[in-house]
C-alpha cells in the first residue's frame, strides 16, 4: 500500500499555512492552519510558527516545507520576499531541530516548485508533457517549469527583466492589490509578462496559480498572448500538498 497521508507547510510573504494532506486525492485533508507570517520573518521566528502549526494537527511523520527562495540541498539561497537572514541558512536542518525530526523526514523546497509538484500530480498540468511553466501570481511571481513532468527547479522567473522593471515588481497580486488595480488594468502588466517569458522559452502550457487563480475568470480571458494559459486547479493549496507530497516520497529536487 502506498503512503496516504502526509503534511505540508506553505511559507509565504503574508502567511504561513499548513495541513495534513491526502496523498491519493492529492488535497488537503480537513481545514488547513494559517498563521501571519511574524515580522520580521527570520528563520528562528518562522520555525516557531511552523512547529505550532505542525504541534497544533499532532503530526509526528515527515513534514514538506515551502520558502519563497531558491532552495538547494535544504539551504536558501535567496530571500526576495522574506527577511534576509534566510540567505544562506540551513532551513532543512534548522527545521529538523525545531520539530525534533531527523534531516531526511523534513523536505524543503521552493514554494512555487511544491505548487507545480502538485499541480503536475493532481492538477491542471496532469498527462501534459512539453515544456510546462507554472507561474503564482501573489506577494511575488514565482515558477516551476517541467519538461516532461520533470521539474526543473529553482527557476526564478518572477525576477525576468520586464522594460526595465523586475518582473514581480509589476505583475505579481500583491501590486495589484496595493495600487487598487481593477482586472482590466492589471492584465495587460501580465500579458507583457507572459510575452517576455514565451519569448525566450516557448512553453507548451502555462498554469496560472496563485491566490488570483481563484478568480481566473476575470482575467484570462483578458490575456494576449500565444501560449495556452488555463488555471490551477489546487488553487491556494498547491504549495501545501506539494510539499508533503515530496516529504512523503523522499524527494528532495
Ligand atoms: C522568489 C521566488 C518565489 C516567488 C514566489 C520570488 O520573489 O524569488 O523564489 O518562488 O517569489 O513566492
Amino acid at each position: 500500500m502506498g503512503i496516504t497521508r502526509g503534511f505540508g507547510v506553505d511559507i509565504g510573504g503574508s502567511g504561513v499555512k499548513g495541513g495534513l494532506v491526502d496523498l491519493e486525492a492529492g488535497a488537503l485533508d480537513g481545514e488547513r492552519m494559517r498563521i501571519p507570517t511574524p515580522q520580521p520573518s527570520t528563520p528562528e521566528a518562522v520555525a516557531e510558527v511552523v512547529a505550532e502549526i505542525v504541534e497544533k494537527f499532532q503530526w509526528d511523520g515527515p513534514v514538506g516545507i515551502t520558502l519563497p527562495c531558491v532552495v538547494k540541498h535544504g539551504v536558501a539561497l535567496s530571500a526576495a520576499n522574506v527577511d534576509k537572514g534566510w540567505i544562506d541558512c540551513d532551513a532543512q536542518k534548522l527545521f529538523a531541530e525545531r520539530l525534533k525530526r531527523k534531516p531526511e523526514d523534513i523536505v524543503v523546497m521552493n514554494d512555487a516548485d511544491a505548487a507545480g509538484i502538485a499541480e503536475m500530480s493532481f492538477g491542471a498540468g496532469v498527462g501534459k508533457d512539453g515544456t510546462v511553466v507554472l507561474l503564482t501570481f501573489g506577494t511575488g511571481i514565482g515558477s516551476a517549469v517541467f519538461l516532461d513532468g520533470k521539474l526543473v527547479p529553482n527557476t526564478e522567473f518572477g525576477h525576468l527583466q520586464v522594460d526595465g522593471h523586475d518582473a514581480e515588481k509589476r505583475a505579481a497580486a500583491s501590486v495589484k492589490e496595493e495600487k487598487g488595480m481593477s482586472w482590466e488594468e492589471w492584465t495587460p502588466r501580465v500579458t507583457r509578462y507572459i510575452n517576455v517569458l514565451e519569448d525566450l522559452i516557448w512553453p507548451d502550457l502555462v498554469i496560472a496559480g496563485g491566490g488570483v487563480s481563484k478568480k481566473a475568470h476575470k482575467w484570462l480571458p483578458l490575456l494576449e498572448v500565444r501560449t495556452e494559459v488555463v488555471a490551477a486547479a489546487l488553487k491556494n493549496d498547491a504549495g501545501i500538498v506539494g510539499a508533503a507530497w515530496a516529504a512523503a516520497h523522499g524527494v528532495r529536487p
